[in-house]
């Protein structure tokens, strides 16, 4: 078991799953930025792992949050995080597909994602990360993808969201994806590259 400080939090992991990476902290402030102009409601955090993005941005906003994972290992942690948060407000972890655990009539106002983006070819670039944490598929893109589904049936009237990429050159695709796939009901609205090349946000709202 280890523990980093991740803002103000401590937050706890271990070899299981993937180790919170620091700079992913740019995911939680934007998200909270974009926070203050939303109706109300919970935050929904989509591949959130030990639960660090999701639970720093509550903290700054205030709001309650629903953190899903499909590791076990990785939603015992966030349980265990969101404990010791010591957050006012409420936090649910759902362990279980991202496609799998949401009700059809559940909105939020506010969504993050922080999918595995790192295409199949290069995953052995990276053996100390759990495969199936970073793993996205021949593009990288296959969980990106599916992410937006889930959030365009879930995002409410008005929202945004903050997805979480490996290279500007993925957001470019997703955006085309999005475009292409009018139905899905989301557009990137912008793309920004954080810590040199080791990440890309991309916001998303509704089209
Ligand atoms: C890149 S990691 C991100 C974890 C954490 N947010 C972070 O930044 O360290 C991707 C996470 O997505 C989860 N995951 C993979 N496929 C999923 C799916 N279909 N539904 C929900 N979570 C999934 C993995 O278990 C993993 O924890």
């Amino acid at each position: 078991m280890q523990t980093m400080g991740f803002g103000h939090l401590t937050v706890r992991f271990d070899d299981r799953v993937l180790r919170p990476r620091p700079w992913t902290l740019a995911q939680s402030l934007w998200a909270a930025e974009l926070a203050d102009g939303l109706g109300p409601g919970p935050i929904l955090e989509l591949c959130a792992g030990v639960g660090h993005i999701g639970l720093a941005l509550a903290a700054l906003v205030g709001r309650e949050l629903v953190l899903v994972d499909a590791d076990a290992n990785a939603c015992d942690h966030a349980r265990f995080n969101a404990a010791a948060a010591g957050l006012r407000t409420e936090v649910d972890v759902r362990h279980g597909r991202m496609d799998t655990v949401l009700g059809l009539d559940e909105r939020f106002p506010l969504v993050v994602a922080d999918p595995p983006w790192v295409p199949t070819s290069d995953v052995a670039r990276y053996p100390e990360d759990p495969r199936w944490a970073i793993d996205g598929g021949e593009d990288g893109l296959d969980l990106a993808r599916t992410c937006l589904e889930v959030t365009g049936r879930h995002l409410g009237p008005g929202g945004a969201g903050v997805i979480q990429l490996g290279t500007p050159t993925q957001a470019t695709l997703l955006a085309d994806h999005l475009h292409r796939r009018p139905g899905i009901g989301l557009r990137i609205d912008e793309i920004r590259t954080v810590d040199g090349a080791n990440g890309v946000l991309a916001r998303v709202s509704r089209a």
